[in-house]
């Protein structure tokens, strides 16, 4: 069919646009619970022990997960725990991060990564990002100091940077190094599954997760001793005995615990979900990738770096152009011809309408608040000598810059091949207009 100048003309400028019907929500494991999750969450209810510990008669679903976890991807031991923050907090504390301490993290991250330095007593010590939208390794070292105690490693949008490297100077630094895998379970870098670089790892299994049971997470690591204390943190403070049973009576193991265990109901959900994760993972990246194939013909956008596309988990595709007006207007238009989700979906759209991932939105950071009325642990002496940091804008200027010119589309799992087509079709339909193709 000859091709009219309506179907030329975009569609914020008033012309047919490429697709009508909203694409799928951008939750990728949500599209997929069906009948196995239901099965083992049944299980529990029928069984009456939604606890994981003891019970009428326990399912053990929490441990068959972390146990399959292990197995799946090498990891010597897993501990499910209630979200991915709490993971976060948990893995700072057992490595005894606290007041008089930096933790080195990305400035693009999500608000959690702060959160859980700043509520451990630590100061984030802020470290640009390069074209992976991970940590940039030079400014990581140009960072690090007598105060670094870790490294808070956030394997972004569904993919890890330069995660070798990065382990490297941890190692030759003597810095812990925390892997920040929420945004990129099932992913891996040239064969190693992301969490087994670092000394402890942190999944999320929030809805818009690889993965998900509404909310969860996991924390993994190789040393015995550290996942003793990992263990007991994530509970009350304390060991438990075969029996489930608290057993207080070991004083090397005494702490005070946040209270994020995963609940049986949960880990049945999580334990389904896990068992599909490879699958949500491929769909994601072999859609993801095959629009990128298809639009490296147009040099005005500049694709995220990706280390290894094999090991992208694919949830998102990041690309940047010239500058922060092309961004907007390119985005824009290429929402206008139907690529979006449903109402309320965050599929597509400019990355400065990303909240809270860039470190300058975080009102809580900027303006340096507390949960106390102390002003804790800014105002800690042992963090005297982070005073005059301020994270407001201007502090990264690669963060800064890739913030304003760079716009994000959201791949969901179940993309059917016209629904990629279709993506395809929108952004070429746009470049021509824009960029005079
Ligand atoms: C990079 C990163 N870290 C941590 C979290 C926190 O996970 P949760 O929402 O499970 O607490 C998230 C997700 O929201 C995240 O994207």
């Amino acid at each position: 069919m000859p091709v009219t100048d309506q179907e030329h003309k975009l569609a914020i400028d008033g012309g047919t646009p490429v697709r009508t019907t909203p694409l799928p929500w951008e939750l990728p494991g949500a599209h997929w619970i069906g009948e196995e999750e239901r099965e083992l969450v049944d299980r529990v209810l029928r069984s009456q022990s939604p606890f994981r510990f003891y019970g009428i008669d326990p399912q053990y679903m929490v441990e068959t997960l972390e146990r399959e976890w292990c197995e799946t991807y090498g990891h010597k031991h897993a501990l499910a725990v209630s979200s991915g923050t709490a993971a976060l907090s948990i893995a700072l504390s057992a490595l005894e991060v606290g007041p008089g301490d930096e933790v080195l993290v990305a400035g693009y991250m999500w608000v959690s990564c702060i959160s859980a330095i700043v509520r451990a007593g630590a100061i984030p010590r802020l470290v640009d990002i390069d074209d992976t939208f991970c940590m940039d390794v030079k400014d990581l070292e140009s960072k690090i100091s007598s105060r670094s105690r870790a490294i808070l490693l956030v394997h972004m949008s569904g993919a890890p940077g330069h995660v070798t490297e990065i382990a490297e100077i941890a190692r030759k630094h003597g810095l812990g190094l925390i892997e920040d895998c929420a945004q990129a379970a099932g992913g891996s870098q040239n064969g190693t599954p992301v969490g087994r670089f670092g000394d402890i790892a942190t999944f999320s299994f929030q809805m818009n997760k690889n993965m998900t049971s509404g909310d969860g997470g996991m924390i993994v690591c190789k040393d015995d001793e550290l996942f003793r204390r990992i263990v007991a943190m994530h509970d009350l403070g304390y060991a438990r005995n075969e029996a489930g049973r608290f057993d207080p009576s070991d004083e090397t193991c005494q702490f005070w615990g946040i209270g994020a265990r995963m609940s049986d109901l949960t880990g049945a959900m999580a334990l389904a979900q896990s068992r599909k994760l490879g699958r949500i993972t491929g769909a994601m990246r072999r859609a993801k990738w095959r629009i990128r194939e298809a639009l490296s013909e147009i040099p005005e956008i500049q694709f995220r770096h990706v280390i290894d596309p094999e090991g992208d988990s694919g949830p998102f595709m990041i690309m940047s152009f010239e500058d922060a007006d092309i961004c907007s207007r390119f985005m824009a238009a290429v929402k206008a011809e139907g690529i979006h989700g449903p109402e309320g979906s965050l599929s597509c759209l400019p990355m400065r309408d990303w909240g809270l991932h860039w470190y300058f939105n975080i009102p809580s950071l900027t303006e340096k608040r507390s949960n106390s009325r102390d002003g804790y642990p800014w105002t800690h002496p042992d963090n005297a000598f982070a005073s005059q940091i301020d994270y407001h804008r201007g502090l990264l200027p690669v963060c800064d810059d890739l913030h304003d010119r760079s716009g994000l589309l959201s791949i969901a799992s179940i993309l059917t091949d016209a629904d990629v087509d279709d993506i395809i079709q929108a952004f070429r339909k746009v470049a021509a207009a824009y960029f005079n193709r």
